[in-house]
């Protein structure tokens, strides 16, 4: 079944979309982290996240869309953090920085840009955990979602059937079924933190 990761990005109140989340079933709460270097944008300081994570009872998915992801890795070794993505476009040592993020025993995922080819993904595919698929460009909430995301993922499966895929950008109650049967987790910003009562916008998406 579809799990879905909340992003909070675009919520007005972050504290307050914790505690409204506490009381639904999201599988997880999806952290976007930006340097405004990889992306022109900057947000969630660690010291946010920290604080974030004290009162939050789901597990973090953190995105780290930014050009040096060690520092972040290094202190974000919290027991609510669940997964740590990097981006498959950085000029980093890619293999180091899952290692690292392995060496906490946290779940490791490799994102890639609507305009990235999945040939990039081939070296790192089976050491990774999950594939991040960018269904936007990255850096804001509240775009459209790229229909051509859809072909990405049926491909990304074909070179590994059981990997897990998760979906990020632009979904909505219209677009969840281009996706809901071919990929494992969709990450819902705007969507959910605009809406009056999350819950019956999860169950939206999940039903
Ligand atoms: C975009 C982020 C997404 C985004 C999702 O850079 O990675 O997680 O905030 O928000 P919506 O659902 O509003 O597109
Ligand atoms: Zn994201």
């Amino acid at each position: 079944m579809l799990k879905i990761s909340t992003s909070i990005l675009s919520s007005k109140n972050r504290i307050k979309s914790i505690e409204l989340l506490n009381e639904t079933n999201t599988d997880y709460v999806h952290i976007d982290v930006m340097d405004n270097k990889f992306v022109h944008n900057y947000q969630f300081p660690i010291n946010e996240i920290i604080k974030l994570a004290k009162i939050s009872n789901k597990l973090f998915d953190i995105h780290l869309m930014v050009e040096d992801p060690e520092k972040y890795i290094k202190n974000l070794n919290l027991n609510k953090v669940d997964s740590i993505t990097i981006h498959i476009e950085i000029n980093k040592d890619i293999d180091y920085l899952i290692e690292l993020i392995k060496s906490y025993g946290i779940e490791v995922g490799i994102a890639i840009n609507p305009n990235t080819s999945i040939t990039k993904l081939n070296r790192y595919i089976e050491k990774v955990d999950k594939i991040l698929v960018m269904s936007v460009e990255p850096g804001y909430g509240g775009q459209k979602f790229i229909d051509k995301t859809v072909d990405k993922i049926i491909s990304i499966r074909n070179k590994k059937a059981d990997i897990l895929i998760e979906v990020d950008g632009g979904i909505n109650d219209e677009v969840i079924d281009k996706i809901k049967y071919i990929s494992d987790i969709a990450v819902v910003g705007s969507y959910i933190t605009n809406s009056t009562t999350y819950q019956e916008a999860i169950n939206n998406l999940k039903n």
